[in-house]
């Protein structure tokens, strides 16, 4: 993956670190400490196809959206601001939900892995894996990993297509990813989900208050989001059920976020049965245990 390091930090970094409050210095600091070709192409899938929804798109007013080293680099320095009344606050609303005791969890698009970690600390016992489309983001996750002292499994891939077994995980977690992806991939998210969790494992989904954002159009255009419009149409609860979940509920968070949980339930199949009452065959669906 060819990189630009020598005009990089002017053409894309200057310009985010005026608009923000960010110490330029530390910025310039990161973005030099990493080698981001050889640990992007450690980190990438070479098969990886990039849906046309991401690579055609910018996020966050960057080129190329999360395919440029400075989405990255300057992800977690914006987040921090973009998160009210805190980033910490926010994320802790996440892991305050998450009511079992998972073994095995898998983060979708975990990006710098903000979520992952906090994950893993919560749940030190469980293996834990951040998924992403963007090898930057995940060189950052990496990173943050290493200098925490946490094991977590780096992959890149698409979570509408992880390639995963199915029932692998018993706990799916997606933070702040719908705004980012059309509501068809999103679905397609939720049922890969339901795909890849055991009987019984959940689903946990942060991300905006889609009830406050379609009254507040105008905070969908501070940033460049180009799904956030129809994400704030949409319904996380809505599609959980579409997937097959059960006992979803979504609660908000801090007013501006939402939180959306759900149960991959026991399987119904159909059996067959005689009835006793008068010798009639018929169907029947019975929950398998
Ligand atoms: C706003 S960031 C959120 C990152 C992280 N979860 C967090 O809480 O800070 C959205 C992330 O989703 C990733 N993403 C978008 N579509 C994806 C997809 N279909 N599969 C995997 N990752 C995806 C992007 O590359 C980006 O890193």
């Amino acid at each position: 993956m060819a990189v630009r390091k020598d005009t990089l930090f002017e053409r894309f970094l200057a310009p985010v670190v005026k608009t923000f409050l960010i110490d330029q210095d530390e910025l310039r600091r990161f973005y030099e400490s990493i080698d981001w070709q050889s640990a992007s192409n450690r980190l990438s899938h070479p098969g990886l196809i990039y849906p046309n929804y991401y690579s055609s798109q910018n996020f966050h007013g960057i080129e190329g959206g999360y395919l440029n080293i400075s989405a990255a680099v300057s992800y977690d320095p914006i987040t921090q601001y973009a998160l009210p009344p805190g980033e910490a606050l926010v994320r802790q609303g996440l892991l305050d939900a998450i009511q079992s005791k998972p073994r095995r969890i898998l983060d979708l698009g975990c990006g710098t892995g903000s979520t992952t970690l906090l994950l893993k600390q919560q749940f030190p016992d469980a293996e834990v894996i951040g998924l992403d489309l963007s090898p930057y983001m995940l060189v950052v996750a990496e990173h943050k990993a290493k200098q925490a002292n946490l094991d977590i499994q780096w992959r890149h891939g698409n979570a509408e297509q992880t390639g995963f077994p199915d029932a692998s995980f018993d706990l799916v977690t997606a933070s702040l990813l719908f705004h980012e992806t059309p509501p068809t991939a999103s679905q397609a998210i939720l049922q890969e989900s339901y795909r890849l969790l055991t009987v019984g494992g959940g689903v946990a989904i942060l991300d905006g208050n889609q009830k406050m954002l379609r009254q507040t159009e105008w905070l969908t255009q501070i940033f460049e989001e180009p799904y956030i419009q129809a994400y704030a149409g949409g319904s996380v609860d809505a599609w959980m059920g579409a997937a097959r979940f059960e006992a979803v509920h979504t609660q908000e968070l801090w007013w501006l976020h939402q939180i959306t949980l759900g149960v991959k339930p026991l399987p119904y199949q159909s059996v067959e049965f005689a009835s006793v009452a008068d010798g009639e065959r018929g169907d029947r669906q019975w929950a398998m245990g």
